[in-house]
């Protein structure tokens, strides 16, 4: 099973306007769906699941859908409460939160702070998140280190650059997910997708249900991950850890 699956949930909008439904109606499936599969990953055993939700050029969409999305998070944060505390899962949370409507700002801290102690599924909502802004606010965070004295910027490292960005806390995504048939990865975890599989399906996100989710882990799953060595020495390594 892969550690960490991220989902760009693409095609509300296309899926209601093919079914003579209203945007909003999309979305409001959209939601449905992420408690759906947000539900499958926790019985996969998939430790952490994250969701592409709103990003930062998302604001320019018109002011009334960008209020009903705002409204269809804080509900859904509500809603799902009693859903996280019963299944162990920790809400986080990466992107400028601080430019949402405060009542989101404020539902969204109290729900991380009330799930704070579980570590069964981290379930992480990419909001307001762009990742070039993540990469901008990583080399401020840096930069304020150094100038503090508690870096050194002739020792920087991955290590320490990656500990400044948002997702800190977060192993790298292993499968990244897009629906809607588009095949890009808008502004999402661009650094972390460094050896991420990526699988796209024609699916919309209304309808990418459960068994599409296996679908894409059983092609994750036949897919040989290298990360810049040879196949033959991914062989090597495989037999040193199963000798049988
Ligand atoms: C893409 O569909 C979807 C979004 C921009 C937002 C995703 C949000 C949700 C599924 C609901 C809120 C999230 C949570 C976690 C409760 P689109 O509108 O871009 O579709 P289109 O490209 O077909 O128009």
């Amino acid at each position: 099973m892969p550690e960490h699956v991220a989902i760009i949930m693409d095609g509300n909008g296309r899926w209601a306007q093919r079914h003579g439904k209203s945007r909003l109606e999309g979305h409001r499936q959209g939601v449905e769906n992420v408690r759906r599969i947000v539900k499958a990953s926790r019985n996969l055993g998939i430790q952490h699941i994250t969701l592409y939700a709103f990003s930062v050029e998302n604001w320019k969409r018109p002011k009334s859908e960008v209020s009903a999305l705002m409204s269809l998070l804080n509900i859904y944060l509500k809603k799902e409460l009693e859903e996280l505390l019963q299944n162990g899962v920790r809400l986080n949370v990466i992107g400028r939160i601080e430019d949402l409507p405060k009542n989101v700002q404020k539902t969204l801290l109290d729900t991380i702070e009330k799930t704070k102690e579980n570590s069964q599924q981290i379930l992480t909502l990419a909001l307001n998140y762009g990742a070039r802004t993540e990469i901008l606010d990583a080399v401020a965070k840096y930069t304020s280190l150094v100038a503090a004295g508690k870096e050194d910027s002739a020792e920087l490292d991955w290590e320490t650059f990656s500990s400044c960005l948002y997702t800190h806390n977060l192993p790298d995504p292993d499968l990244i997910i897009r629906t809607s048939g588009e095949h890009r990865l808008s502004n999402f975890l661009l650094l972390q997708a460094a050896y991420a599989e990526i699988y796209f399906t024609q699916l919309c996100w209304p309808e990418f249900l459960p068994e599409h989710l296996l679908e894409a882990i059983e092609d994750y799953n036949s897919r040989e991950r290298r990360y810049g060595q040879t196949g033959e020495q991914i062989k090597e390594v495989k037999k040193s850890i199963s000798p049988a």
